[in-house]
């Protein structure tokens, strides 16, 4: 077996030891990929993952930067209490109406608030409305605007906030300094303001799987 077919079955593997059979979250990658949408979506062990650490960390408000059509926000949508909100920014209409149809048929509507724009902006507005902290922020965009979305993170977070950075290592290319793709420097940067801020304590996971080879960055807000 090659490799990344080895990391592919291993992920299999795990999927049906571990991950319970689920026929909504199964419907909703078919609807993505019916509609189109680029095959970005978090893999099912990465949901889970991501499930389980807002569950660890108890949260009630979730705030998700890059929605695509709503797996992940799903994932987490699932962990809230009653009367727990999931905030999800996206910038493509047609992203952002995939996504709406699948919170539907989850049945989550009510928890879901999902906001179309620019993330940029759309934080801004919720700066603006004085929203409340965030207890769990998952940061999955447009890599070259990591920086940004990290102090804005840390602008809604208050200590003990989980903050996730998805997409942190890509194929090893995040060590080029070299690298001509905007992305990498993006999340270079993002590593170098994680480093420099004392409020932030985190590390960065290396993960094979079905998504090739790549990473989280898991920060906790300390202060
Ligand atoms: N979290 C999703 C995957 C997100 S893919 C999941 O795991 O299911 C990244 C998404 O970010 C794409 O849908 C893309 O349209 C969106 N995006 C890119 N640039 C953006 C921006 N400036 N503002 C908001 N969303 C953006
Ligand atoms: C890409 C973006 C993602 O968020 C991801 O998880 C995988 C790939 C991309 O833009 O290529
Ligand atoms: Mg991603």
């Amino acid at each position: 077996m090659s490799q990344s077919n080895t990391w592919t079955k291993v992920d299999e593997y795990i999927g049906e030891k571990l991950i319970e059979h689920d026929p909504v979250l199964e419907q909703v990658l078919v609807a993505n990929r019916q509609a189109d949408l680029p095959a970005i979506d978090v893999s099912p062990s990465q949901g889970k993952l991501l499930s389980l650490l807002a569950q660890m960390a108890g949260a009630k408000r979730i705030l998700e930067i890059g929605t695509l059509g709503g797996y992940s926000t799903i994932w987490m949508a699932r962990t809230l209490p009653a009367d727990g909100k999931i905030v999800t920014l996206e910038l493509d209409p047609h992203h952002a109406q995939a996504a709406r149809a699948n919170f539907a048929l989850a049945g989550l509507e009510e928890k879901v608030d999902l906001r179309l724009g620019n993330a940029l902006e759309q934080l801004a507005q919720l700066d603006q409305e004085g929203t409340e902290p965030f207890d769990l922020i998952f940061i999955d965009a447009d890599k070259p605007n990591n920086p940004a979305y990290l102090r804005w993170a840390l602008h809604f977070s208050h200590p003990g906030t989980v903050i996730i950075g998805d997409n942190v290592i890509r194929e090893g290319e995040i060590i080029n300094k070299h690298s001509t793709d905007p992305r990498i420097h993006g999340v270079r940067a993002f590593y170098d303001l994680l480093a420099d801020e004392p409020r932030i304590n985190a590390t960065a996971m290396q993960t094979v799987g079905s998504k090739g080879y790549d990473g989280f960055v898991l920060g906790l807000v300390t202060g």
